[in-house]
């Protein structure tokens, strides 16, 4: 069980983070007791009501002598020390599950709350967790026992279970079915561009251009994105907080007009037909879709598609060796002092970039709150009040709401060294020409239609707010984004094309 040997690991590289993070910066007392990388930890529960049973038994045995029965704390409290928390209170909704996971394990020595590592299992501490989210009044995702299927998946270390949509479980066939699917061609129009075509492996998934460029040249405002661990991801594209659903959002590509991408708006038939004239497809599609008549459907084509995504996972980078214990000389102190920069309150890159995806925005099952953010980072500022430039103008393209103006989604900076440009519009050639753009607070555009000064954006996200860095540090910061890439990722013969002779 590699995963849970690499948890408990974690937790003791995590008890060496609280030291370095506390000298690293003047946490305000009782509002934090969590150091921030404890938001990488996730529930390796498959959350049922038997675990929230189990946590509140735990919690009558062992918080509740503090905390009262209900979790309301002590109605007296006079020895001098901090009283103990009302758990119930709305504010408990701001900890994510992984800090309160840190604080159970670790206690708070200072304030006399005890460490549970201990008494309790790694089990026990989650069904806790999910008990005492209940009592800040968060309704949980419960799973029913069974309903994850018996799909095994390869989830790196510490990674939690994905979601997948009730009327598409996963399966091994389906996988297969949508590998080859992805990387074909008869997808599109001219039979010469397939999703692999902008979604390269070697890439992570993504591709080299700065904005996307479909079969007939056509020039998508934006670039494409990794697909390295899309299942976690609860909205999809840049800033649609109306695309959810791997299954529908497969179709845009296929068939949208504005940009074409694989061209096959009102060839839907042409296009299941050739499939079906390929023996091949007629055994992976019986497999993946056993006892229908006739599978090779438009549906059935997203579903497959939509389960090849959900198995690209990448966790097994140099820094998630290091980050487990697996190898605690995995990167090098110069990574090591990035790190400390990524998770501390003068950068903030974790407050967006945070938890075990390198993005806040991450769904998966266990998870207590679900918050879908956006934000505008200052990116452009084309006529002082803060407009980006049409039509990327951010989430305010589909909600029409001004104060939507530049707000993107945070993508996941895993393998981020291998998917330059970057930026929706990958404005942005390098990392060292990224961190410039957080250090001063928002770019400065000087010439050219859009010029502005973004740091000026009355729109921008009060985390970026600007810091300086030293040389050293900002090589220290890039370092650290450089270590999270996954060879293993980039290379695993299962994610590669099936086509390829
Ligand atoms: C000996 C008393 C004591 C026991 C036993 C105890 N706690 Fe605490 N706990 C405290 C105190 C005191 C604080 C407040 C610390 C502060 O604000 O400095 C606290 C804070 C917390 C917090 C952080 C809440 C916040 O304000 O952010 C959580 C979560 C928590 N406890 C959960 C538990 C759980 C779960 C257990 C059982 C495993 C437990 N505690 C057992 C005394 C206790
Ligand atoms: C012409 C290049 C191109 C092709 C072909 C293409 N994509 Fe994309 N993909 C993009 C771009 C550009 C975006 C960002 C779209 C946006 O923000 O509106 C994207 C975004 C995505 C996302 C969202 C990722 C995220 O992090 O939210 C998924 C999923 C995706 N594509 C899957 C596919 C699939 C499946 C196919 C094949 C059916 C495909 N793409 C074909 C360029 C392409
Ligand atoms: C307020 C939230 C927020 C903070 C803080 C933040 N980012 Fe970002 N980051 C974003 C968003 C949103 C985007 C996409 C913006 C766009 O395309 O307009 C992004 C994009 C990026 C990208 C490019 C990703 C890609 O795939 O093109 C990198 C690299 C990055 N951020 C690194 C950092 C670093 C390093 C820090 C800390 C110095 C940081 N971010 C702080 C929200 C944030």
């Amino acid at each position: 069980m590699r995963s849970r040997a690499g948890l408990t690991a974690l937790m003791l590289a995590a008890c060496a983070w609280a030291v370095a993070v506390a000298a690293a910066v003047q946490e305000p007392a009782h509002v934090h007791h969590a150091p921030a990388q404890a938001r990488m930890l996730t529930s390796p529960l498959e959350l049922t009501e038997a675990d929230v049973s189990a946590g509140a038994e735990a919690f009558k045995s062992r918080c509740a002598s503090c905390h009262g029965a209900d979790g309301k704390g002590p109605l007296l409290w006079q020895n001098g020390r901090p009283k103990p928390s009302d758990l119930t209170e709305s504010r408990m909704r701001e900890h994510v599950d992984g800090e309160i996971y840190w604080v159970i394990t670790n206690g708070i020595t200072e304030s006399g709350m005890p460490a549970s590592a201990s008494q309790f299992s790694e089990r026990t501490r989650w069904q806790l967790v999910a008990y005492v989210r209940t009592l800040a009044g968060i309704k949980l995702a419960l799973s029913t026992p069974g309903a994850g299927g018996s799909y095994v998946w390869d989830l790196p270390p510490g990674f939690p279970r994905p979601k997948v949509p009730a009327d598409n479980p996963m399966s091994a066939e389906k996988v297969e079915l949508g590998r080859h699917l992805f990387y074909d061609t008869r997808l599109s129009v001219d039979n010469t561009f397939s999703c692999a075509s902008c979604h390269k492996q070697d890439r992570a998934f993504a591709d080299e251009k700065a904005r996307g460029v479909g079969v007939t040249g056509e020039v998508h405002p934006r670039g494409s994105m990794s697909l390295g661990n899309i299942a976690y991801s609860p909205v999809l594209t840049w800033a649609n907080p109306t695309q959810r659903k791997l299954e529908t959002q497969a179709l845009v590509p296929m068939f949208g007009d504005e940009p074409v991408e694989l061209g096959l708006s009102g060839k839907e038939k042409e296009m299941l037909s050739k499939l079906a004239a390929d023996p091949r497809y007629l055994e992976l599609f019986a497999k993946a879709f056993p006892g229908e008549a006739q599978p090779i459907t438009l549906a059935n084509v997203t579903k497959g598609i939509a389960s090849f995504e959900r198995v690209l996972l990448s966790g097994r980078s140099p820094y998630d060796r290091y980050r487990t214990g697996e190898d605690l000389i995995a990167i090098s102190d110069s990574a090591k002092r990035g790190e400390a920069l990524f998770f501390s309150e003068k950068t903030e890159c974790f407050h967006c970039h945070g938890g075990f995806n390198f993005t806040e925005t991450a769904d998966y099952i266990g998870k207590g709150f679900l918050e879908i953010e956006f934000h505008n980072t200052g990116l452009y500022n084309v006529d002082g009040n803060g407009a980006y430039p049409a039509p990327n103008t951010g989430v305010m393209a589909v909600s029409e709401d001004e104060e939507d103006m530049g707000r993107f989604k945070a993508p996941s900076l895993r393998n981020i060294a291998e998917t330059a440009p970057y930026m929706h519009d990958g404005s942005i050639a390098t990392l060292e020409e990224v961190i410039a753009h957080y250090e001063a607070g928002g770019r400065t555009i000087t010439g050219g239609p859009n010029a502005g000064d973004g740091s000026k954006s009355p729109l921008k996200s009060s985390f970026v707010k600007g810091f300086t860095l030293t040389p050293q540090e900002r090589k220290d910061l890039v370092a650290f984004l450089k270590n999270l890439t996954d060879e293993e990722f980039l290379t695993d013969p299962r994610f590669g094309n099936p086509w390829k002779k």
